[in-house]
């Protein structure tokens, strides 16, 4: 579809503000008629998300804001959690560490593999899956479970440039059904990979998965990745400059799960999925685009989302390559 838009090529800032506006206008016009894919109901709360919503968002990196849709409406942030808890992870601990504990290479396999962690051996092949991101909230600062979790919602917070709350309904819910998660925390303590304890640190992962953010939320967190840890709208510094370069090569590589390298092909930017029906995707430099529809494909990543973020790296001249 995109084909028939003319292509640009990037250069050192987003289009012109009227373009920007057209084409995510149109964006949303092309594909909310898409009916494929379905609600995640691996978590019973997720299975009554509307699948008719659909969001999207730009924030530049001098603070330019644009939206249509159901942008304002609030969802659980899920895996797009990950990069921003790994990038305040990495900040506190230093980019070497970080890789030697945690990975930073693709698994090729679904965000809840068991097998990945066997087939590694007994390492967690990356922070973006399940395995990696509990293993990366064991080492989140702290004396204790509260003051984890509150070093998480702080963090994720000045990333969004406001404070951000837990959905309890979203949480319970996932708390209730967690033994895979649970099963693989234990599993990589008994490696050695997870640094804390295994069920207070899933514990963390499973709240911090059930942050409340919009798609405007999103497109402003995605931004203060494209723009070196800068927040474009606070002006805050929410992690050094080296931890977001290090953020956004995970996220190249392991970002959209098993169908990275596809996206990487389409799109050409980093990216970052959640079952909620987010997708940030990462302009470097230049700003954060973010989407929320619910419809996931079976990777998990949100049907609409990507077809938007195809159509608009395309024509707005995004793809870093
Ligand atoms: O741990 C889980 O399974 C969920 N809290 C998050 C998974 C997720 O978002 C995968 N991404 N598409």
């Amino acid at each position: 579809a995109a084909a028939a838009q003319p292509q640009r090529i990037s250069t050192g800032s987003l289009p012109d503000p009227g373009l920007v506006r057209r084409l995510l206008d149109e964006a949303h016009r092309r594909f909310a008629p898409v009916q494929d894919g379905a609600v995640a109901n691996y978590i019973p709360a997720l299975a009554a998300a509307d699948p008719d919503r659909f969001g999207l968002a730009i924030v530049s990196a001098t603070g330019e804001r644009y939206a249509v849709g159901d942008a304002r409406h609030p969802f659980t942030i899920q895996s797009v959690s990950k990069p921003f808890v790994f990038a305040l992870v990495a900040n506190a601990l230093g980019h070497e560490e970080v890789k030697q504990l945690l990975g930073v290479n693709n698994s090729g396999l679904p965000f809840d593999s068991v097998i990945a962690v066997e087939l590694n051996p007994g390492r967690t092949a990356n922070p973006m899956v399940n395995a990696g991101a509990i293993a990366t909230t064991s080492l989140v600062p702290g004396a204790d479970a509260a003051a984890k979790w509150e070093f998480v919602r702080a963090g994720l917070s000045r990333f969004a440039g406001r404070e951000l709350a837990m959905d309890d309904e979203v949480y319970e819910s996932e708390s209730r059904t967690n033994d895979r998660n649970e099963g693989i925390a234990r599993l990589l303590k008994g490696y050695g990979r997870i640094y804390s304890d295994p069920l207070e640190a899933t514990d963390v992962y499973t709240r911090q998965c059930s942050l409340l953010v919009t798609t405007e939320d999103l497109a402003v967190m995605s931004a203060t990745l494209a723009d070196g840890g800068v927040n474009p709208i606070t002006r805050e510094r929410v992690i050094d400059a080296d931890s977001c370069k290090r953020t956004l090569a995970v996220l190249a590589t392991a970002g959209m799960y098993e169908r990275s390298g596809e996206w990487l092909y389409e799109v050409g930017l980093p990216a970052k999925s959640g079952v909620g029906g987010g997708i940030i995707t990462v302009i470097p430099g230049k700003g954060g685009l973010a989407s929320y529809s619910p419809l996931l494909d079976d990777a998990g990543n949100s049907v609409r989302g990507t077809l938007a973020t195809a159509f608009l790296s395309t024509t707005l001249g995004l793809n870093v390559f």
